[in-house]
């Protein structure tokens, strides 16, 4: 079978990287992380992450970038194609629909989110900030997403921002923005955490990330990170699909993950290193909850000395990392616009933006004017989240694993990942056996269908997987045999 040529590619192994990495680095990395550590409990709930994303983030993201270089398309018709050439079920392009629609409606409320660290970037200089308690900037956060003109303007412009650059192409827009603002991304928060190690309290944010404790391990905290895990490397939300699709044929698909992983978890930890200190600093709690970096940081940097310049600089720097991620989300449907409608770029931009505007209204306001519209007790913003977090991104994950370990035939995923015998003997048991299990345990858990705890039966969930694993490479040649013979 011939196999699609690519439109387009990035200039160099750099560019993916980068350009990935911004998509990964976001507001999961500089605000939930921080704040899911500080409610879970430090060093535990880190080591819980840890494994996380080793035993699910990496496997599953090896997989979504080879599906998607190896369709050469938008999530959609990569995976459509993949599951041509590799004998599967026509359906399973499902998977990449629900990872594209996953995407737009994760953008929709990111890019509300988003709008938040624009603002505050501004709200540190003029002043609006300099409120004495931590109830005070709450009340300083509510007032402002009481103002639709506010927050709509502010969303607006990040919209505006995201379409931009997306209209440009891939090169100039996507891999040329992100190749600035990546390293400036890394020279911020570098600046930030010698700051914090200049508060005196580093220590006490050293002690918090990496202290552990073993009665902090719970199946709570364990699910948290899991989900998180998810979240924060952008997995089956089709971006990594797509950005895979513009990987150029030599690249390891191994080796390029493991950098995106690892500088992804990196920002995450240096970001609570650049946050606790400065916490800890001024006394304020650190399992404050979403609102730590907008409530309680603002009065940290406050009290500091010089603290309006680095309040900007952190601001800047969340901004930024939310910009790189928003582009990401934007891509999956221009590229599918561009490619199968043969729309232009720009064309397919300003459509995309144009919806995406219509349901980011909703989302905003259902912070002011429509907050009393909470159908099933969520608002529409926390709707977006909770539906594409819980369902779509557990679902669309799984989806690739068993797609891509059971499904296809295996020479096509051997030769795309082309890796040595062992490796690939690695990542085809955890995508048969250890990411179906453990994502099926969370959506299950997360379900309340569960019914029991997984921690204290993690021995039961491990025997199962190596059960499942010792009968699965059993059996499966000869349900093989029978099905090539029927
Ligand atoms: N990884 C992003 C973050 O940490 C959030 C995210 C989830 C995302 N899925 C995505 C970003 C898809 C871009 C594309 O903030």
């Amino acid at each position: 079978m011939t196999r699609e040529k690519p439109k387009n590619l990035w200039l160099s192994r750099w560019g993916f990287i980068l350009a990935a990495t911004g998509s990964a680095v976001g507001l999961g990395n500089i605000w939930k992380f921080p704040y899911i550590t500080g409610e879970y409990g430090g060093g535990a709930f880190v080591l819980m992450y840890l494994a996380c994303i080793l035993a699910i983030g990496i496997p599953v993201m090896m997989t979504e970038i080879a599906l998607g270089r190896r369709g050469r398309g938008s999530p959609l018709d990569a995976v459509a194609r993949v599951a041509r050439e590799g004998g599967a079920h026509p359906l399973w392009r499902g998977v990449g629909l629900m990872a594209m629609v996953a995407g737009f409606m994760i953008l929709c409320f990111y890019v509300v989110a988003a709008s938040w660290a624009f603002a505050y970037t501004w709200k540190m200089l003029d002043g609006s900030l300099a409120a004495t308690s931590v109830e005070a900037l709450g009340g300083v956060f509510e007032a402002h997403n009481a103002n639709p003109w506010q927050l709509g303007g502010w969303s607006l412009l990040v919209a505006l921002l995201t379409l931009f650059i997306v209209a440009k192409g891939v090169q100039k827009g996507i891999e040329r923005s992100v190749s600035w603002m990546m390293p400036g991304l890394a020279v911020m928060l570098l600046i930030l955490v010698g700051y914090a190690y200049s508060s005196g309290s580093f220590s006490a944010g050293v002690d918090f990330l990496f202290t552990f404790d073993a009665s902090k391990i719970t199946g709570e905290a364990l699910l948290a990170a899991l989900g998180h895990a998810f979240f924060t490397l952008s997995l089956a939300s089709g971006a990594i699909l797509i950005y895979g699709s513009y990987l150029p044929d030599g690249q390891s698909v191994a080796r390029t993950t493991f950098v995106v992983a690892i500088a992804d978890t990196l920002v995450a930890l240096l970001a609570g290193l650049a946050i606790f200190p400065i916490i800890f600093a001024n006394g304020l709690s650190p399992s404050a909850g979403p609102g730590l970096i907008f409530m309680s940081l603002p009065l940290a940097f406050q009290q500091m000395p010089f603290g309006t310049f680095f309040g900007v600089l952190f601001f800047a720097m969340v901004s930024i990392a939310a910009l790189t991620s928003a582009i990401s989300l934007v891509e999956a449907t221009v590229a599918y616009l561009n490619e199968k409608h043969g729309i232009s770029r720009a064309k397919a931009a300003t459509g995309a933006g144009v919806v995406l505007l219509l349901i980011s209204l909703l989302a905003m306001l259902s912070f002011n004017v429509m907050a009393g519209w909470t159908p099933g007790g969520k608002n529409l913003f926390d709707w977006l989240d909770y539906l594409t977090s819980r369902w779509m991104m557990p679902l669309g994950g799984i989806g690739m694993v068993i797609l891509a370990g059971y499904c296809l035939r295996s020479e096509v995923m051997r030769d795309e990942l082309n890796l040595p015998p062992l490796g690939y003997a690695l990542w085809l048991f955890m995508v048969r056996y250890v990411s179906p299990v453990l994502i099926g345990i969370v959506f299950l858990h997360a379900l309340g269908w569960l019914g029991f705890d997984p921690i204290a039966k993690w021995y039961w969930i491990a025997g199962a997987i190596g059960v499942l694993a010792v009968a699965g490479e059993l059996l499966a040649p000869r349900v093989r045999q029978e099905l090539a013979r029927g």
